[in-house]
């Protein structure tokens, strides 16, 4: 437990102390690869697990260690640990949990990078992932097996917003044995905390919101100490190697310090622009948690402090007409990632979700038309301006 009881506090604040750190205001950033240790018979113990202290930067490392006690502090967990990527945290976790036979329980509609690692890869080793649409709970119910070893989900999901309710899918999951992890990049834990909720273990792309600056590749795991542990020595040190970089955690943890700030900021200017889009001819859907049109509005509004920065829609004129769009933008930017101080548009189909085949797409809920929007921190009436511009002229409305 933190000593402080405000979310933004915790995130400046939590387990560091400038007094243990030579009045340092900022945390040291520790390069150190190796750790020295004061006699053999002191390595043998860390070694065993019968000692505390660093050993070697694959396995921990004092810069990593804060982050991974602040993100556990924050997302209300026993501990933490930091890995080289979302998909690092991702493939980690899953070779530590399961073994050939084992089910994996997904939700219908994942990142596309989550979706090639388990139905292209991990099926490939003998372990069966079975799709669900959870945003109905008991179809969940119906599904599930004493050979589910993991119920997993994002919500809301990347790209299509769906939303999962994460404490009637933990009850049922928990029912049958089984682990629910949740990956929570697009909420953060400023929106939504799943291990309140009943989750077991949250993933995060820390290149996105806790990053915040796109100017890093991370990743974040956290859950019981004893599942933290587990994933540490075996999915991170022998499985994958798949280590956050120190520099890396201290960007992270610079990230943290004004990530309330900015899903504010993110979520406030994000309503504006769904609401503006759902207004104009040209676009024929909006996909937005905070939208009354959001079919999931309800849990929407118990499951997440605010709806967040991203938002998915499509165009009446479909593909070609997003095409047109996204080319006539001037500060928009046409990139991947999300999460970023700058409105960042792609095309899912096309690129973030190209590793489903179109059949695969067609069967997910990923459309051809799609276009996902991560809302930057921009001025809103810049983002809706550039919008508007890029927008066939006879179709626009004014701002509401
Ligand atoms: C929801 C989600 N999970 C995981 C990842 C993978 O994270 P990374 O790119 O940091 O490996 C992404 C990346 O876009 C994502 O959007």
């Amino acid at each position: 437990m933190s000593m402080y009881k405000g979310f933004a506090s915790r995130a400046i604040h939590h387990a560091y102390r400038p007094s243990d750190n030579e009045g340092s205001l900022t945390p040291p950033l520790h390069l150190s690869s190796t750790f020295v240790f004061e006699t053999a018979e002191a390595g043998g113990e860390m070694f065993a697990g019968e000692r505390p202290g660093h050993i070697y930067s694959r396995i921990s490392n004092p810069t990593l260690d804060l982050l991974e006690r602040r993100i556990a502090d924050l997302e209300g967990a026993e501990a933490g640990l930091a890995l080289s990527s979302g998909m690092g945290a991702i493939t980690a976790t899953l070779w530590t949990l399961v073994s050939p036979g084992d089910e994996i329980i997904v939700d219908e509609t994942l990142y596309g990078c989550t979706f090639a690692f388990m139905r292209h890869g991990l099926t490939r080793f003998g372990i069966k992932i079975s799709h669900v649409d959870m945003t109905d709970p008991e179809k969940l119910r119906a599904a599930i097996s004493n050979k589910t070893r993991i119920v997993y989900f994002e919500t809301p999901a990347n790209p299509n917003m769906r939303l999962v309710d994460i404490e009637k899918i933990s009850d049922i999951a928990h029912e049958a044995s089984a682990t629910v992890i949740v990956d929570n990049t697009y909420a953060t834990p400023y929106l939504t905390r799943p291990i309140e909720l009943g989750a077991d273990i949250v993933l995060h792309s820390a290149t996105k919101y806790l990053g915040g600056h796109g100017d890093v590749v991370a990743g974040l795991v956290v859950g019981s100490q004893e599942q933290i542990q587990e994933i540490r020595l075996v999915g991170m040190k022998d499985m994958t190697g798949a280590v956050m970089a120190p520099f890396s955690a201290l960007l992270v943890l610079r990230g943290l310090k004004t990530l309330a700030l900015r899903m504010d900021r993110h979520s406030s200017s994000a309503m504006k622009v769904a609401r503006w889009l759902e207004a104009q001819a040209a676009v024929s859907k909006v996909f937005y948690p905070g939208l009354e049109s959001f079919e999931q509005h309800d849990l929407a509004q118990t499951q997440m402090r605010q709806p967040g920065g991203m938002i998915a829609f499509e165009l009446t004129g479909g593909l070609n007409a997003g095409t047109n769009m996204m080319n006539a933008l001037k500060m928009i930017q046409r990139a991947v990632s999300l999460g970023d101080a700058e409105t960042l548009i792609q095309h899912p189909a096309s690129m973030t979700h190209s590793t489903y085949t179109p059949e695969e797409r067609a069967a997910h809920g990923i459309s051809d038309g799609l276009v996902r929007l991560s809302v930057g921190l921009e001025e809103v009436d810049d983002i809706l301006e550039d919008l508007r511009q890029a927008l066939p002229s006879e179709t626009v409305a004014e701002a509401a």
